[in-house]
This record gives structure tokens, sequence and C-alpha cells, in this order.
């Protein structure tokens, strides 16, 4: 949520900084700013809506920068988003200049506090504050140490924040500051960067510095130096970037979306490399759980939002079957709220792609503190989930930048699978041949995914077809349910579109007298295989709300001759292993959501009040 940028160096930093924004652009576009130093005077430049709106009074008025700027897109929290409310802000003598992510908690009392010594307000944001504080604690120095006065400011607020500061009396100097929300520091050569994300600069440089809780950056062309809040050097973790920018490209697609659908083969394929071998045997050392803290786990719980939360529910499904372990799955925003019971022998499975989640952080670190070990499932090296965690499993996907989660969705299920089928193994269990089979089944996924890709065409005529129905339900079974819950949301965050999904044996409970005439109705139907009961259960489910009128469009794998006659629409999947099927049930749902959002005009990679990275509570 926002995008952050930093620069300090011989480029043209205006150029560098509004670059460096349009590759966060994903992270929060309801408004963009630019600071930066103009002949030693602070030039800010800040406009509502996406990023073209800033580049436009750029280009109308362009400012001679020097080689140093910060940039900002945002997500409103605090204030509607308006010019005025936008980042950056400045301190009454406009001498500094401050862009932030995050929420300040405590800023209503700080602001009051501020007014009575006199500071103006301009803005609705509780980000000003922060500004008024550093412009005031440089006064109240008489210096221009402004990492020293970022110090200070920080050990007043409350609440999540990165901020990022620049000070026109320092001219080649730009201090950055984070709790709880992310930061990252990229290394040149005689030049060095800052942002929310290593893609705000990949171009420039793949050696990134990760940044710890409560730590300060001062970054010059030749220097990066961190410390603590009380100033005390801290350590930091440098590691190098394994993707190069053209990963972050939409390399020949209109929408990233598109890209990062068409990429799931591939992710899926990293996911699993080199942690699959061909007898079978799993490796996931990497994940620092050793065998016997997971031969003594009682109980899963895993802790997710939004699409990641689906993953986790399928994931119970094949946890508790593979391993005996009981599993819950729950929201992440919940979790901590209902003092959940956890001990040293629970192992909490936190699934985020961002690994910046703030509901999934903060149910994580409520998890450790009663005890329980955590293992992260994260798509991001370096965030802060996995390295809060005692352990993590890196998805490997490469970089999402679509709003809307498709590859890390599953590679998420990959990962989640791989935990699931090494705890079986660890644990010695009784299903072992099942196990040995399904690992197998699992490495051929990529190329079951990329026969789904070779067939979806049709998907798209189809959700073209119905671009104009108010809603849509989707109905699953077993693990068809989390992934019509996946469908729906997409097509809901795409198309801004009613859609809803039910078990389908809940339906007579209620929702069957949404049926009407032409309602459009998607069912993932589950596989032939082993749980034959629930397909035709399933079969009975479509029967029931087509004599209603329903139009229903039926996802089933191929060869599923009991359910033709019922389907209005026919979307078919491979044939693969019920556990597994969520893997190849969803991309149709995929294709069908970011294409009637296409028909309707939509902008699929930035849905409207969407972020990528929801880093508030
Ligand atoms: C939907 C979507 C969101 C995220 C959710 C969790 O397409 O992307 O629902 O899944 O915000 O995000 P992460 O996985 O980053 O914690």
């Amino acid at each position: 949520m926002c995008g952050i940028v930093g620069y300090v160096g011989p480029q043209p930093a205006l150029q560098v900084v509004v670059d460096g924004l349009a590759r966060l652009e994903y992270r929060g576009y309801d408004s963009a700013g630019i600071a930066v130093l103009s002949g030693g005077r602070l030039r800010t430049e800040k406009r509502a809506g996406k990023l073209a709106n800033l580049r436009a009074a750029l280009e109308a008025a362009p400012p001679e920068a020097d080689g140093i700027g910060i940039g900002h897109t945002r997500w409103a929290t605090h204030g509607a988003p308006t010019d005025v409310n936008a980042h950056p802000h400045v301190d009454g003598d406009r001498r500094v200049a401050v862009i932030h992510n995050g929420i300040i908690e405590n800023f209503a009392a700080l602001r009051v506090e501020l007014e009575e010594r006199g500071c103006k307000f301009t803005s609705e944001t509780d980000t000003e504050v922060a500004a008024h504080l550093l412009g005031e604690e440089l006064k109240d120095r008489g210096d221009h140490d402004l990492a020293a006065a970022m110090r200070g400011v920080c050990r007043r607020l409350e609440g999540a924040f990165t901020l990022v500061a620049m000070e026109a009396d320092n001219p080649d100097l730009v201090v950055a500051a984070r709790r709880n929300s992310p930061l990252v520091v990229g290394r040149g050569d005689g030049e060095n960067f800052l942002a929310s994300d290593v893609a705000a600069f990949i171009a420039h440089t793949r050696d990134a510095i990760e940044l710890g809780q409560d730590q300060v950056v001062e970054l010059r062309p030749d220097s990066v130096r961190v410390t603590d809040y009380d100033g005390r050097p801290a350590d930091v973790r440098e590691y190098h970037v394994d993707w190069d920018a053209s990963a972050a490209e939409k390399g020949g697609y209109d929408y990233f979306m598109l890209k990062e659908i068409v990429e799931q083969p591939r992710a899926l394929a990293d996911t699993l490399l080199g942690r699959v071998a061909a007898d079978g045997t799993l490796t996931l050392d990497e994940m620092r759980l050793t065998p016997a803290d997971l031969r003594e786990t009682s109980k899963i719980v895993i802790i997710a939002c939004g699409t990641s939360y689906h993953a986790g529910m399928i994931a119970k499904y094949a946890v508790e079957h593979w391993c005996r372990i009981p599993c819950e799955v729950e929201v992440a925003s919940e979790f901590r709220y209902r003092d959940p019971i956890l001990d040293r022998r629970t192992l909490v499975i936190a699934i985020s792609q961002s690994g910046e989640s703030m509901d999934t952080l903060m149910a994580v670190r409520y998890a450790r503190e009663q005890g329980a070990r955590v293992l992260a499932i994260c798509n991001v090296n370096g965030s802060t989930i996995p390295r809060e965690s005692d352990a993590v499993l890196y998805t490997h996907a490469g970089p999402e930048v679509g709003v809307a989660a498709t590859k890390t969705f599953l590679t998420q299920l990959a990962a989640c699978y791989l935990v699931g089928l090494y705890l079986a193994q660890v644990r010695g269990h009784k299903f072992g041949d099942e196990i040995n089979t399904v690992i197998g089944q699992l490495a051929h996924m990529p190329e079951q995914v990329e026969k789904v890709l070779d067939t979806v065409d049709p998907v798209r005529a189809l959700a073209r077809s119905l671009a104009d129905a108010d809603t849509v339900l989707f109905l699953g079974r077993h693990v068809g349910y989390p992934v019509a819950m996946e469908g729906a949301l997409k097509l809901k965050e795409l198309a801004y579109m009613h859609a809803e999904a039910f078990a389908a044996g809940e339906l007579k409970h209620g929702p069957i007298a949404l049926i009407e005439d032409g309602l459009p109705v998607v069912v993932v139907v589950p596989s032939r295989e082993g749980r034959g009961v629930l397909h035709d259960k399933i079969v009975s489910n479509i029967q029931e709300i087509r004599a209603r009128g329903a139009r229903t469009v039926v996802i089933a794998e191929e060869g599923d001759e009991a359910v033709r006659p019922f389907a209005d629409e026919l979307v078919e999947i491979p044939a693969v292993p019920t556990l597994l099927q969520p893997i190849v049930s969803t991309v149709p749902l995929q294709v069908f959501a970011c294409e009637l959002a296409l028909a309707k005009g939509n902008d699929v990679d930035q849905p409207r009040n969407l972020a990528k990275s929801v880093t508030v509570e």
C-alpha cells in the first residue's frame, strides 16, 4: 500500500524517481507526487489520480532537478485522494519534504500539539504531522542532522510507517525510517536508491539491503548508513535480486495480469524446482524447521487474507488428508481477536504473497508471542512476514505486478502441497504410497496448466457474452469450494460485479432462492477420482439450479460425460487428482474474470480502490 522511491546520485533524479513510481504504481494509484531539489530549493509536484496526471503536470512545467529526489504513489487512508492530500508533505518553512506509507495512529494528538506551536496544516493526512514534526525537530536542534531529527520523530510516532525525507539544506542526503512497513535499499555505484519494493530500482541495480524493524537509513551517493532509533549502528542483510528488469515488464502483453496468467506453468515449475527429487524425496531444508519440530506438531493453523486465504482453505483439505493433523484456516484479520488456543506444538502457516499484509503480520506476531512456531509461505524475498517467522518457504513466482493475484496463488498452492506432503513423509504416514504418487503428479502440474492455457480461448468469448450480467454465482464442493470463492473474488475485484460463492451443498439452505431465469452460475465440478461421491452430488446440484432457470457454466474434467447434458457452457480441464485440481480449475476462472473486466473497459492491473500490498489493518 503506497509506493515509495528515493534517489541520490549523478542521474537526473526526477527521471529515476518517476520511472521508479511507474514500477510501483500497483501498490496504490489514487494520487502521486515527487519532491526534488531544484537550484537549492525544494520543489514538489503532486496530483490526484494515476501517475499519468503527475507526469502531465511535470511535462507542462519541468523542474530543473539536482541528483536527489523522492516520490510517492498513494493508496489513501487519511483524507480523500486529492492534490492537497497527495504526498510529499512539507513543513511550514518548506525546507523539509516527507513521504509516508502506513498509518500514524497518534496523529490527531500530535496535530493538536503542533497547531498549538503555530504549525499550519494544509491537508487532512496523518503524514503532514510527520513533516511538521521533522521541521520543528530540526529547528529545535539548530543543526541539519536530518537523520538524528528523523530518529527523534520516530520515537514519538505510534502505528506503522515508512517515512522518507529530504531537506533543502542537505543536497545529497535522503533519510528514511521504517516500522512495520516495507523499505529496501538499492546499492548502486556512486548512487543509491530506496523503495518499498526492489522493482522500483531493478533497472539500475540488483544489489539490495533489507532494512529491519525500527531502523533509520541515511542514503548518500557513496554511502548507506543504517542505525536504530537510538543512533546505534544496526545489522542489515545484503542480498542479490535473482530476477531482472524484464521480469517486471509487460513483455508484449497489454496488461501484467494477462502475462502473469500465462507465466503460471513456469512459476509453478520454479516453485517445485530443487524441492522434488526424481525418486519422490522432498527437500525443504531451507524452511529451517527440523523433522523433529514437524513430528511434534499437533495442530496446524493457517492464517492469510484474500486470495492467500483461499490457498489456505485448499491446503486444509490436503494437509488433513495426507498428515492426519487437525488444521484450521482463519482470515488473518480475525485471528488474534478471538483468543485462539496455540502452543509450542502448533504450527502456524502464514500465507502471504507480498509478505507485507499487515493483518497477516500482526497475526504472525501474536502467534509467536503465544509460543507457536510460524512458517511463512511468501513470494517476496526478505519481506517482513518471512523475516519475522521461524521458517519460510518462498514460492519463487517472480514479481507479480497485476493487483489481482494469479501466479502467486497457484504457486502458494504448490508450496502448501509441498509442506503437506513433506509433513506426511517426515511423520511416516500410513498413506505412503498415495503420498509418493501425488508427489509424482505434482511434479507434472506445470504441464497440466499449460494444457488449460492452450484450450482456454472459448472462456474469453463466454466472458464477453456475460459482460452485462448483474450477478454471477459460483458453486463448488470440497477443494472446489475455495476455488469457487477465488473465482468470485476475482470477478468482484476486476469486473466490479456482484459475485458470490457457495458450497454447493449449502444451496438448498437458502441461496437457491437467488436462482432465476438466465442467472449465470459457474460450477466447479470435483474430479471423478477417489471421491466420486462428491462428483455425483454436484451433478445433482447442477440439475437443481438448471431446473430453476440458471445458465450453467460448468468446469469439469475432460471426458466427464455425466455433466455434459446439464452444462449450458462446458469448460474442460485436464483430469488430475482431486486434491490437486484447484491448480487447473482456477485458471479458467482467472481468464473469465480478466476478460469480463476488459470487456467492461476496466483496468485489470489496477482495479479501483485496491492496492497490491495491504500494509494497513
Ligand atoms: C486478490 C488479492 C488479495 C490478496 C490479499 C493478501 O486478488 O490479491 O486478496 O490475496 O490482499 O495479500 P498477500 O498475499 O500479499 O498477503
